[in-house]
């Protein structure tokens, strides 16, 4: 007779070992990918306000933090500029002296078998900090995919093993993946910001990375919140033109379309627990309201459980600590 009192669920969880046992979800460093900010200048490591505990290093400060993030068991990282200059055409996006490839380089030196994946997109290296070219008051798409392409090259000849284009045109990941294979690149992946929201949540990243844009906002490309059915197209589309895992981003506010879109494809799935998220939980812990080790574990957990293989995360390096700490 199934149900109460032969069955009693508590049975399995009355001791840790027990509840080690019947986990259905292990976090683990091989779960993540560490995002790093890096900016012109020498010796220099400086704190973001709004995201406590992270920072933009120099690229000579670089190496020393990659070899942290290796120590750790993290096997990668992903990049993001602040680049001397910006202009009209992201000239700094593709530059091959452009503070991203001056990173790629230094860290595959230093730590050449930490994944390094380099993140594409022009907000950064615009000086109206919109995502592409802009013509008449809009994002111009198609006149956009051919900087993304030259900057996946770019980022490609400087050493990155893998680009992810988060900048959301229609066709980018297409053209990078033509551009990268006449090039010479055809082994680098693509990790495809598939399913990315026009979300409050990136605040503390874009003044990390001073990429707010300047007039407008993001909705014209990236998805509005509301809508789940259409991040499964965006999905298929970028697997059709060449993908070879895809995110969706943020996380937490978006579980249900993680888990849908572990249901219906067979890849590699990545999840962005973003800045907003990270800033959250940093600013209440620090008034003592939330038990920080704690809340990042599940949280952490929670994208796992709901169907991430990857997690983007700034807690990476805490969270592999407490991991290895135990007890929990
Ligand atoms: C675009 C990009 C953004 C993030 C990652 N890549 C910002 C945006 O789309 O405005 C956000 C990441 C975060 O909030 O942690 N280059």
């Amino acid at each position: 007779m199934a149900g109460f009192p032969t069955v009693r669920l508590r049975r399995l969880r009355m001791k840790a070992p027990l509840r080690r046992m019947v986990r259905e979800t292990a976090l683990g460093p091989d779960d993540f990918i560490y995002p790093l900010f890096v900016m012109p200048g020498k010796g220099q490591a400086e704190e973001i306000p709004s995201m406590p505990g992270q920072f933009r290093f120099t690229v000579d400060r670089l190496p020393a933090e990659v070899e942290e993030v290796a120590r750790l068991g993290i096997p990668a990282v992903i990049l993001f500029g602040i680049p001397e200059a910006k202009d009209e055409v992201a000239s700094g996006a593709y530059a091959p002296d452009g503070i991203v490839q001056q990173a790629v380089r230094a860290i595959k030196r230093a730590v050449p078998e930490m994944v390094v994946v380099a993140d594409v997109c022009l907000c950064e290296y615009m000086s109206h900090g919109h995502c592409g070219v802009v013509r008449g008051g809009v994002v111009d798409n198609d006149a956009t995919l051919d900087l993304l392409a030259r900057t996946a090259v770019s980022l490609a000849e400087a050493g990155a093993d893998m680009v992810a284009p988060s900048d959301m045109m229609d066709g980018r990941v297409a053209a990078i993946r033509r551009a990268l294979d006449a090039q010479g690149f055809p082994l680098v992946p693509i990790l495809s910001y598939a399913a990315k929201y026009a979300s409050a949540f990136y605040g503390p990243f874009r003044d990390a990375a001073c990429s707010a844009p300047a007039f407008g906002d993001r909705r014209s490309h990236q998805m509005d919140p509301a809508n789940r059915r259409e991040a499964m197209r965006e999905i298929a589309l970028d697997l059709e033109e060449g993908a070879d895992a895809v995110m969706v981003k943020p996380a937490l506010a978006y579980l249900d379309v993680l888990r849908e879109a572990r249901r219906r494809f067979d890849v590699p799935l990545a999840a962005y627990n973003v800045s907003g998220e990270y800033a959250m939980v940093k600013a209440a812990a620090a008034r003592g309201w939330l038990d920080e080790r704690a809340i990042v574990l599940e949280i952490l957990t929670a994208i796992k459980r709901a169907g991430a293989d990857w997690i983007l995360t700034y807690h990476a390096k805490d969270a592999c600590r407490w991991l290895v700490e135990g007890g929990c």
